[in-house]
């Protein structure tokens, strides 16, 4: 059985004040939640310092980007292992944002899976179609071919130990969530698409959703049968409303759990 996932990008926002007055107040919230698991991804920056907030906690640590790279002279990067070294556990790739503003191809993240994976470090693995694409019809061709890099590159079992996020790109920070059954048909297209290489593979794998969930939306999501939590935007900046996200994740029933 699948455990929901709800992990928290804050993308390019914090500060040190607000990295431990967050986990504070997360810690409180969630003292008595089970049954999901929790991570959050502050700006690099932060990492070491949430990790010290987060002793003793069950929530994990995930970063935001990592570089193809192990050392050497690459000005600026940060390597998987040193992820590693201060304890993240999940390193995010192939947002869109990366995609689009640094233009990253999809053979540039099926590497940086790669190095993750040998690291033995979670990647969490974003695909989804821009509007033009979903308004012609390509959304389940757009995620197969993000899909493939990987596949082709390292085969169907190095997505056991790996997320996979459906973020269609029109619902990020647009407030415009996909709706439950929407977003349910693409992950189970996904899942779908991964039974062909390796069911067990497939029945295990965590499918996130992203794009702009909240605390009033959070809950239906949850109730779709292939959807495994979520990767949070805007929503996981407050500790009461992130929280309210992975209550929701936790109390989720799915279909076939109440028979
Ligand atoms: P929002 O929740 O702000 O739409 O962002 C989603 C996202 O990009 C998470 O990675």
């Amino acid at each position: 059985m699948r455990h929901p996932l709800i992990i928290g990008n804050w993308k390019l926002h914090g500060n040190k004040h607000m990295v431990s007055n967050f986990i504070t107040a997360l810690r409180n919230e969630l003292s008595s939640v089970i049954g999901c698991d929790v991570a959050i991804a502050p700006p690099m920056i932060y990492l070491d310092r949430a990790k010290y907030h987060l002793t003793g906690s069950s929530i994990a640590l995930c970063a935001q980007n990592v570089d193809t790279h192990v050392s050497g002279a690459f000005t600026g990067e940060i390597s998987a292992n040193m992820l590693k070294d201060i304890g993240a556990k999940y390193i995010i790739i192939g947002h869109f944002e990366r995609r689009s503003y640094h233009k990253e191809s999809n053979e540039y993240i099926a590497e940086k899976f790669a190095i993750i994976k040998n690291e033995g470090l979670i990647p969490v693995l974003c695909i989804g179609e821009s509007k033009a694409e979903n308004e012609a019809y390509q959304t389940e061709a757009v995620c197969a071919s993000q899909l493939d890099v990987v596949l082709n590159r390292m085969g169907a079992k190095a997505f056991e130990n790996a997320i996979i996020a459906y973020e269609p790109l029109w619902a990020i920070s647009t407030g415009k969530s996909a709706n439950p059954f929407q977003a349910q048909r693409v992950h189970k297209f996904i899942r779908d698409y991964l039974v062909l290489h390796d069911d067990a593979v497939a029945e295990q794998v965590i499918i996130q959703y992203g794009g702009s969930v909240n605390a009033g939306n959070a809950a239906e999501l949850f109730t779709q049968p292939d959807i495994d939590g979520a990767l949070v935007g805007g929503a996981s900046l407050k500790a009461d409303v992130f929280a309210a996200i992975v209550k929701a994740a936790a109390q989720a029933k799915k279909p076939d759990a109440s028979s």
